[in-house]
């Protein structure tokens, strides 16, 4: 299998301020159709479904657009400066205290706090992942390393962790998590880990176990967001759980009312909403499995991964057909499918991409979309031999 790197840079003194802007004429973010069609000289009306967004494709709950339309009176009002509310249904959902939660305009709104925290400092990525985490460290200043599971964290302020890790999906075991904990809590570093796609992996168990982890390491730093979990890119939804202390220090850097009152409104009856949640583990459980195997069956090389996308690249035999990821994602956008392209993961550099999981019927879509797309690349190239 092509090697995923976990870890960019070798050396123990690179320090960057900036790692990962230097692809500029690639959209940063899945979502941003515009510039690739641009790009491929396709117009702006060109149709496409989009796999390049990482959304549960059973959301939102059913039952939330009556909710909004309920509550759309509310917009009047500001919502409640300290959220008592949606703190207090989170913090019965992990079992930690209310103080130990802030809720945040996303997941992002949320590592953009905790980056806050090593303002001036020093942080280590554990790389390739997501390049908020650098971004957002560079913003207030801090030197940013990408490191590896192994590598010392004697000089790091914090350490920034994605579980599942996005963009390959991989799950870092607990084992591997609580080893890492000893090790910050030995030389005062923090330890974020951002558990945006936990939920949508076929594993309750993991996504219950860092919350418990909270109480005996005051270092500990979660993320989530709900955003993608229950689908709601246009309201936006995420959390901070952490000792009340760091929770107070990242509150102070917080704007007031950052969280929209309907948003705000919408946390503790989505928490309670248990059905939608196993229905989307079903889903998982169902889809992951069977798109692992028929993406393989394709000459794909599929990334090991737990959650709800995969990262891919051709495999051994097409590679050797001269067959590219970029040439992929170009004849896909033709065809009518948008993947996320992984120019700006360091290591990856445009090699892999990285595909939503759907309901079925737009996974089988997005399979005859790929085989469509790899006919057409192995007849053109044919036609050049
Ligand atoms: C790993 C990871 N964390 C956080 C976020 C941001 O989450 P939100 O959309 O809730 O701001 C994303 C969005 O793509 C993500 O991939």
């Amino acid at each position: 299998m092509a090697s995923i790197p976990r870890s960019i840079s070798t050396s123990m003194s690179a320090f960057t301020s900036m790692p990962c802007e230097q692809a500029s004429e690639w959209p940063r973010h899945g979502g941003q159709a515009g510039a690739l069609l641009e790009r491929f000289g396709l117009p702006a009306d060109h149709p496409f479904e989009d796999f390049s967004a990482n959304l549960n494709p059973l959301g939102p709950p059913g039952w939330v657009p009556a909710w909004l339309a309920r509550h759309v009176g509310e917009l009047a009002r500001y919502p409640d400066v300290n959220y008592a509310e949606p703190r207090a249904a989170i913090a019965a959902h992990h079992g930690v205290m209310p103080g130990q939660v802030l809720l945040a305009n996303g997941g992002g709104e949320a590592i953009f706090l905790a980056a806050g925290l090593c303002a001036g400092g020093r942080a280590g990525v554990l790389a390739p992942t997501f390049n908020e985490y650098a971004r957002a460290l560079a913003g207030v200043g801090a030197e940013v390393r990408e490191i590896s599971l192994a590598d010392s964290l004697e000089d790091l302020d914090a350490v920034f962790l994605c579980r599942p890790n996005n963009p390959d999906g991989g799950l870092l075991a607990l084992a591997d998590v609580d080893a890492l904990l000893a090790r910050a809590a030995a030389c005062g570093c923090r330890v974020v880990v951002d558990e945006a796609f936990i939920d949508m992996t076929a594993r309750p168990a993991d996504a219950a176990a860092l919350p418990t982890r909270l109480a005996a390491h005051p270092n500990l730093i979660l993320l989530r967001s709900m955003t993608k979990f229950y689908t709601l890119p246009g309201l936006r939804l995420g959390y901070a759980l952490a000792s009340e202390a760091l929770i107070a220090a990242m509150a102070r850097r917080q704007p007031p009312w950052s969280v929209n009152r309907l948003a705000a409104g919408l946390v503790a009856p989505l928490l309670a909403d248990t059905a939608f949640s196993e229905r989307t583990r079903a889903w998982l459980a169902a889809e992951r499995p069977r798109m692992h195997r028929a993406l393989q069956a394709l000459g794909l090389e599929v990334a090991p991964g737990e959650t709800c996308f995969f990262l891919l690249c051709p495999g051994v035999e097409l590679r050797r057909r001269g067959i590219t990821a970029e040439a992929l994602l170009e004849r896909l956008l033709c065809g009518g499918i948008l993947v996320r392209h992984t120019h700006g993961y360091k290591g990856l550099d445009g090699r892999w991409l990285r595909l939503a999981l759907r309901d079925a019927d737009a996974n089988d879509r997005l399979l005859k979309g790929l085989g469509d797309a790899l006919k057409g690349e192995e007849d053109r190239r044919g036609r050049l031999r």
